[in-house]
């Protein structure tokens, strides 16, 4: 076996050295191909600040910045790294610990330790960037800015002391890195596979274990543990998102203000969107069933048209076809089979130009996938504005699918209050809904089914690999629950009671 990057036991996936070599070399070449970019300049990149807990000495644990673990794969924080366009090599600066701090963390690794891990050319202190670069006689430093467009936040911008000697352009690097981690590499989609096996296997995990009377967090555990335990994945890609009953249609729930705190009733629909992360790339799966493992015919049938609209999508998707239109395809779906079973009335065109679909499923159909869960380059290129219209604004991405892009295929289902009332309210879409028939299903929380998919050649590659239909999911949860309860109700303690 080739020399490792990354591995956290036998049973992981092994990383395989020169990840980030080819990544760098990809940069090198884009920046290479862009005539505005001197064939001096100096890239220059600041990696993730180690963080303590508000005015604490407790660290949170620390996770790479993206841009700079797609880059050079640094597991510590506090390094910069440098690639000089003239000659191809790269550096790394790490952070000069004083040799106290060996008792709290063990071994310090050398420079030449660094050097040799993450296989740069030259390694330095950051107290020698200034020397180093000087060093390099660069007409220009490349640094990092530029707007996420999810977050609207800006990507961290290296700076340091003497950085006013040196000229420094921060216009042209970030769209370049940001296309080239839009495309995947075969050893990038190869970790995509895994975190996918991985949370697809917890997934099944969960369905097998829930039982009504549950509380929802104890499924989030439940998943966490097994993406951890199993496949070494420390992170999580997202807050785990544990919807049951009614909480099915908040679309990111699980936040601090309503943490998967519901008790499971028999008889609810569950949305549970939870996905771990391993060697900072991500994987985002959303499952929906019933708590107690038996679809009652509502949920049957708000969920099998979901599953049409995804699997339409899955088939439809592959280099050429515009993500908008794939979510227009998965909106049509879902409002034909609506008017077929009752729910809508009137015509699909008038219903598509009034934006019905944006109703029930106020979200866009899908996102970039990739080191970040909504992943970076989703408005680049030849699509870098928002469409304004309902549903179509919500998209992630707008772009043309490329070999190589990894997305997710998110449609939903929902019945969200908020958005019923606001339907009621309009005269324009008001018409078009059977409210005698959607009444029932006001408490039914809501349905999504998500995959993540590579783009090939010529179709997509399904990563995910839960069960899906109605009969797969129904045998999956009477399989699990043949055996004993593994996480049994307990009893910690006697509840503390304080009288006053
Ligand atoms: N888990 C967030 C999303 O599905 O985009
Ligand atoms: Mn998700
Ligand atoms: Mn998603």
């Amino acid at each position: 076996m080739s020399k490792s990057l990354f591995q956290l036991g036998a049973h992981t996936l092994h990383i395989p050295a020169g990840v980030h070599k080819l990544n760098r070399q990809r940069l090198i070449q884009s920046l290479k191909n862009d005539s505005a970019v001197a064939s001096n300049a100096v890239v220059l990149l600041v990696g993730g600040k180690g963080q303590n807990l508000y005015d604490t000495d407790v660290e949170s644990v620390f996770r790479q910045e993206s841009y700079f673990h797609w880059t050079f794969g640094v597991r510590e924080p506090d390094f910069y790294g440098a690639i000089d366009l003239a000659t191809g090599k790269s550096y790394l600066f790490a952070p000069k610990l004083d040799e106290v701090y060996a008792i709290w963390m063990g071994k310090l690794y050398t420079l030449e330790d660094f050097r040799n891990r993450y296989e740069v050319d030259e390694v330095a202190h950051t107290e020698q960037l200034a020397d180093v670069l000087s060093g390099l006689k660069a007409s220009t430093l490349l640094t990092l800015k530029g707007t996420n467009t999810d977050s609207n936040l800006e990507t961290l911008e290296a700076t340091f002391a003497g950085i006013d000697r040196f000229t420094v352009d921060n216009s042209v690097l970030h769209s370049h890195i940001a296309e080239c981690r839009v495309i995947k590499t075969p050893q990038e989609l190869e970790i995509m596979r895994y975190t996918n096996k991985v949370s697809s296997e917890a997934h099944i995990e969960v369905m097998k274990s829930i039982r009504p009377g549950m509380t929802e967090y104890q499924l989030e555990s439940i998943f966490k543990h097994y993406c951890y335990y199993n496949g070494g994945a420390r992170h999580m890609s997202y807050t785990c998102i544990c919807g049951s009953g009614e909480n099915g249609a908040v679309l990111h729930y699980g936040h601090a203000g309503a943490p998967n705190e519901k008790t499971v009733e028999d008889g609810d629909m569950c949305l549970f969107d939870m996905g771990c992360e391993y060697y900072c790339y991500s994987s985002d799966i959303t499952c929906s069933f019933p708590a107690n493992g038996k679809f009652t015919p509502d949920q049957k049938l708000i969920y099998e048209i979901v599953l049409k609209a995804n699997r339409a999508v899955l088939k439809a998707a592959k280099p050429g076809v515009s993500w908008k239109e794939m979510h227009l395809l998965a909106e049509r779906i879902e409002l034909e089979e609506l008017v077929k079973n009752g729910l809508l009335q009137g015509d699909i065109e008038e219903m598509m130009a009034a934006r019905l679909g944006f109703i029930f499923m106020p979200h866009g159909l899908g996102h970039l996938l990739g080191i970040d869960v909504h992943d970076v380059g989703g408005y680049l290129g030849h699509c870098p504005e928002r469409d304004p219209l309902p549903g179509l604004r919500q998209l992630r991405t707008c772009r043309t699918l490329q070999a190589g892009m990894v997305l997710t295929i998110e449609p939903g289902l929902y019945f969200v209050e908020a958005q019923l009332k606001r339907a009621k309210a309009d005269p324009k879409l008001a018409r078009f809904i059977r409210w005698e028939n959607i009444d029932r299903f006001r408490s039914f929380g809501g349905v999504r089914i998500e995959d993540d998919v590579a783009i090939t050649e010529d179709g997509a590659e399904l990563l995910t690999t839960v069960p899906r239909s109605v009969e797969e999911i129904e045998a999956v949860m009477a399989e699990g629950r043949k055996r004993t309860v593994d996480f049994p109700q307990q009893t910690i303690t006697a509840p503390v009671t304080v009288s006053l």
